[in-house]
């Protein structure tokens, strides 16, 4: 049986069919964010996995990683750190492309953000093939800092992402409310 968060949860997320194209189940976090019972419950629980595995910093990726990560920050006392899709950040940045299924995309960093005593928990709302969080877990590596894990509010496991993230973790872990 599922405890009372994870259901509170999994009723405030809308399941869109075939959105943004045919044949793909949209995951809609909207009304998980309109109910503030719910919300509450998501932050603390992702402050709570910030805390338990000595995170220093939390990255949140665009666009709704903002919005889950920041309070996520505020709640577990540490900073934010943006990871912006290309050519968003004003200060010298660090770069990672990633393959999509038709092309690339890239994300960066301010580099002066993250130093070599950082460990670092990456927050966003799903992991789907993983791509994303893979590259954010790069630029992490290549400004220096640790990881101390990546935290999502869904994983989606038919799309293997987790296999996909395995060698960035280096150990570290993955965590999926
Ligand atoms: C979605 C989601 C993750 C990413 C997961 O963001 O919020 O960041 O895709 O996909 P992946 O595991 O296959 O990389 P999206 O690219 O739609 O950006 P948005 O939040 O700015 O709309």
């Amino acid at each position: 049986e599922l405890a009372g968060t994870t259901q509170l949860l999994l009723s405030r997320i809308r399941d869109v069919p075939d959105y943004p194209e045919p044949g793909v189940m949209f995951k809609d976090i909207t009304p998980l964010l309109a109910d503030p019972e719910a919300f509450a419950a998501l932050t603390e629980a992702l402050a709570d996995l910030a805390v338990r595995h000595g995170a220093t910093k939390i990255v949140g990726l665009e666009a709704r990683g903002f919005i889950l990560g920041a309070p996520v920050a505020l709640r577990a006392g540490l900073g934010f750190i943006p990871v912006r899709k290309a050519g968003k950040l004003p200060g010298a940045t660090l770069s990672q492309s990633y393959d999509l299924e038709y092309g690339s995309a890239e994300i960066e960093v301010h580099a002066e953000d993250l130093a070599a005593d950082d460990r670092v928990l990456v927050v966003d709302d799903v992991l789907a093939t993983g791509g994303t969080a893979e590259a954010s877990l790069r630029l992490i590596r290549r400004a220096g800092a640790q990881v101390a894990g990546v935290a999502v509010l869904m994983e989606l496991g038919f799309l293997g992402g987790r296999g996909k993230l395995e060698t960035a973790l280096e150990g570290a872990p993955l965590e999926a409310l």
